[in-house]
């Protein structure tokens, strides 16, 4: 077979690891050629593409980024993108297509399955972890260690201070980085898109903690978090250039709003592309290499339309169309494990 691959959406750690495990296994054990499509969906429009081979990923597995490319156009971005989707899988004889990516690249792929233009499997990717019938997206994890590591460092130099950090972390619409970090840091408080805050009780939360002897104190900010409706003005985002918003400034807007109340001297820290960047854990080059060699086996059992999930510590396949419908919330069970240390 022959066999195409892309990568969409904003990177993370881990998408070597992917397409690495693809290249072996479709090489070494079926006799696949690959071919690696540039900047996702454009590649597959565009018609650009390397061919990939096990020699081209060697020393890839640590390295994060990826060696494709990525963006976030997709192919209803054009007028024909459909038709020139399926032109492409003509002209270079590609069976099938793995699509690697967030929830906008993933839905790319089931208007492009559903139409009949390309033989689709998709592996969920995003440091959110916010696609939902998977327990884990791949780079979730290591987004996580980073912004743990963060906090660690932010508690020393708060006590030091007598401070309040606040620390705002990637997580557009739900707060899966912010729960995990914040739990795994020992974070004071922590404010998630699922929970509108009520800017008034995190003051008088940090008051009380003040008032009980601690001075210092770390606010872990997702930055989708809002406020309740008419509690608090946000700066308004801007939108980029594929119509996605681009988020930011809550955490020094809640920054600003407990230093007003409050009276405490309060810095914030924007984590950002940090948590993007870099080498990926243990864990999600497992996760990523075991997410490779099921999605090249899903193509050659001809599962079209399926996505890579991990369930109960085993890689199953789920319907693609299923697993984007709706984005995954943190499970408010491990919300009230964070919010049992809230003051
Ligand atoms: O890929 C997900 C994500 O990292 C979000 O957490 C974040 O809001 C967004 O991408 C940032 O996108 P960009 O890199 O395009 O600014």
């Amino acid at each position: 077979m022959r066999v195409g691959v892309l990568t969409g959406g904003g990177d993370c750690p881990g998408l070597n690891a992917v397409i690495r495990a693809i290249a072996r296994k479709a090489e070494r054990h079926y006799g696949d050629s690959v071919i690696g499509f540039l900047d996702g969906w454009r590649g597959v429009v565009e018609g650009e593409f390397i061919e990939i081979d096990v020699n081209h990923m060697r020393g890839t597995l640590p390295r994060g980024g990826t060696v494709l490319g990525t963006s976030r156009l997709s192919p209803r971005m054009y007028d024909d993108g459909i038709d020139r989707v399926r032109a492409t899988m003509e002209t270079t004889g590609t069976d099938a297509l793995i699509v690697i990516g967030g929830e906008g690249t993933l839905s790319a792929g089931v208007a492009v399955c559903e139409a009949g233009a390309a033989n689709v499997v998709g592996v969920p990717k995003t440091i959110d972890n916010d696609i939902g019938l998977t327990e884990l997206t791949f780079g979730f994890d290591t987004a996580v260690g980073i912004a743990t590591a963060a906090i660690d460092r932010l508690h020393t130099t708060a006590e030091s201070h007598d401070r309040v950090m606040v620390v705002e972390v990637m997580g557009r619409h739900v707060g899966h980085i912010a729960t995990w970090a914040g739990i795994a840091g020992g974070a004071t408080l922590t404010l998630i898109p699922e929970e509108p805050f009520d800017i008034g009780a995190v003051a008088d939360a940090i008051v009380r903690r003040h008032q009980r002897g601690r001075w210092a104190s770390i606010v872990v900010v997702a930055e989708g978090a809002r406020p309740k409706e008419g509690t608090m003005e946000l700066p308004q985002p801007e939108t980029d250039q594929f119509g996605h918003v681009q988020l930011g400034g809550v955490g020094q807007a809640v920054a600003s709003e407990i230093e007003a109340r409050t009276g405490y001297d309060t810095r914030v820290t924007v984590l950002g592309h940090i948590q993007r960047g870099g080498t990926p854990s243990a864990l999600d080059r497992v996760l990523c290499s075991w997410y490779g060699i099921a999605a090249i086996d899903a193509v050659h059992e001809g599962d079209w339309g399926s996505m890579m999930a991990f369930r109960g510590g085993e890689i199953v396949r789920v319907r693609l169309a299923d697993a984007v419908a709706e984005l995954k919330p943190v499970s408010p069970a491990l919300y009230d494990v964070a919010r049992a240390f809230f003051p």
